[in-house]
């Protein structure tokens, strides 16, 4: 079950050639079990429908301020203390303006002038407009106020020109979105520290020693942190996936440069989760040049690398999380590993498992815990059980009074 499930997200769209990218951030936000209530200014529905938005919602879409049947006059009040959180996507120079001072002509603007609900803005404009003294100055404005702005990213513009003022990807909007509307910000004040994807270990310049590991898990944890407030660092190996909203991401390659990432960030984490498949061997003698083949048989030398988890283990952060993927006898192997890293959890998952494992979306783990308790969590979405990881690291941050009980 979804964390937002239930939350009441006013979502305002204005008029902007991206206006149909809202569609997307309001199914995302469906997706999320998130009650959408969508109010369209007049100069967005020249760009796309409302019918869009109320079939996505099941709700009916507002747009007049004084609607001839059945108004109240009052409906803008209603929105705004209906609302848990208001995010208005696309955002224009216009609506940024207007709330930047305090007017109201029309149905969305005066339900910004009555909500006092947290409120994020994703603006999309030409890069002309974008770095125009005004809208700085009034963004400036409203990010002093408590506005969370979701910046715009470099890109191909309505027009073809490139610039600045391209509306962020839907899926970063929706993870904004997230943070603000979390219900429970019990991890806010915790500095947390994850791993995540495989390494990769040269053996020339052209070819590597790495694993299956996607990253899906250790990034599903980041991303289930930084919803509940912690400030979140990610040390990532190569992966195909985007950086989560809100973390400060690392990416390294090797397990060397993993290890010097996570220490270097070791200082003052409340919790270490270590979710990456770190290579436990590297090529021995690096080569420089690409190698040959020549004979029949070719034997690689490895040699070990330093384990990450145990060097953390040896200085304690409050709480440390490891996971344990296993073929055989998993069970017993995360046990001792348990033991053997001085762990306050192991997530552990049979990675033969049908819908377990490297690359798939779901999971099956099992958390094993210092104080003997084992827990076997049903088949999940990954964010669903990086959602349970992160409920013990809140209930072991509060049995250790790093955050209030
Ligand atoms: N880990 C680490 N550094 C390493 C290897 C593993 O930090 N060099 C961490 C992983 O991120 C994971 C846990 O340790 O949290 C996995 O334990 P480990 O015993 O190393 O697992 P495997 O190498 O998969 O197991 P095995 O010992 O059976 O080879």
């Amino acid at each position: 079950m979804s964390r937002l499930k239930g939350r009441r997200i006013v979502l305002g769209v204005t008029g902007s050639i991206s206006a149909y990218k809202a569609a997307e951030v309001v199914r995302g936000l469906v997706q999320e079990q998130v009650d959408v209530r969508v109010v369209m200014t007049r100069e967005a529905l020249a760009f796309v429908g409302a019918v869009t938005f109320s079939a996505l919602t099941a709700r009916p879409v507002a747009i007049e301020q004084f609607p001839d049947t059945g108004s109240s006059g009052e409906e803008h009040v209603d929105l705004a203390v209906w609302a848990d959180t208001v995010a208005i996507v696309p955002a224009t120079a216009n609506i940024i303006g207007k709330m930047a001072n305090g007017l109201g002509d029309d149905l969305l603007s005066t339900v910004m002038l009555a909500c006092e609900a947290p409120c994020c803005l994703a603006p999309a404009m030409n890069f002309r407009m974008w770095r125009n003294e005004a809208v700085q100055a009034n963004l400036e404005r409203l990010r002093n106020r408590g506005v969370h702005v979701v910046e715009p990213e470099f890109g191909a513009l309505a027009n073809g020109e490139m610039g600045e003022g391209r509306l962020a990807a839907p899926d970063r909007i929706v993870e904004a979105v997230a943070i603000l509307a979390d219900p429970d910000q019990d991890l806010a004040g915790c500095n947390v520290l994850v791993s995540a994807g495989p390494t990769a270990e040269d053996i020339d310049p052209v070819r590597c020693v790495t694993n299956r590991s996607s990253g899906k898990m250790g990034f599903a944890v980041a991303r289930s942190a930084a919803r509940r407030g912690a400030s979140v660092t990610l040390v990532s190996g190569p992966t195909n996936l985007q950086d989560p909203y809100g973390v400060n991401v690392e990416h390294v390659r090797s397990a060397g440069e993993m290890r010097e990432a996570v220490l270097r960030n070791r200082e003052g984490q409340h919790a270490v989760i270590m979710a990456a498949a770190v290579s436990d061997y590297r090529p021995g003698v690096p080569v420089r040049r690409k190698m040959k083949k020549t004979e029949e048989r070719l034997t690689l030398e490895m040699t070990r690398t330093a384990d990450i988890l145990k060097e953390v283990a040896a200085d304690r952060p409050p709480v440390l999380i490891g996971f344990a993927a296993e073929t055989h006898d998993g069970m017993d192997y995360a046990r001792r590993k348990l033991a053997e890293k001085n762990l306050d959890l192991v997530v552990f998952n049979d990675i033969t498992a049908e819908g377990a494992g490297f690359g798939t979306d779901t999971n099956i783990v099992t958390l094993i815990r210092r104080d003997g308790r084992e827990e076997s969590l049903p088949m999940q979405s990954k964010s669903g059980v990086a959602d349970r990881i992160m409920d013990e690291v809140a209930r072991l941050l509060r049995n250790r009074e790093v955050v209030p009980a």
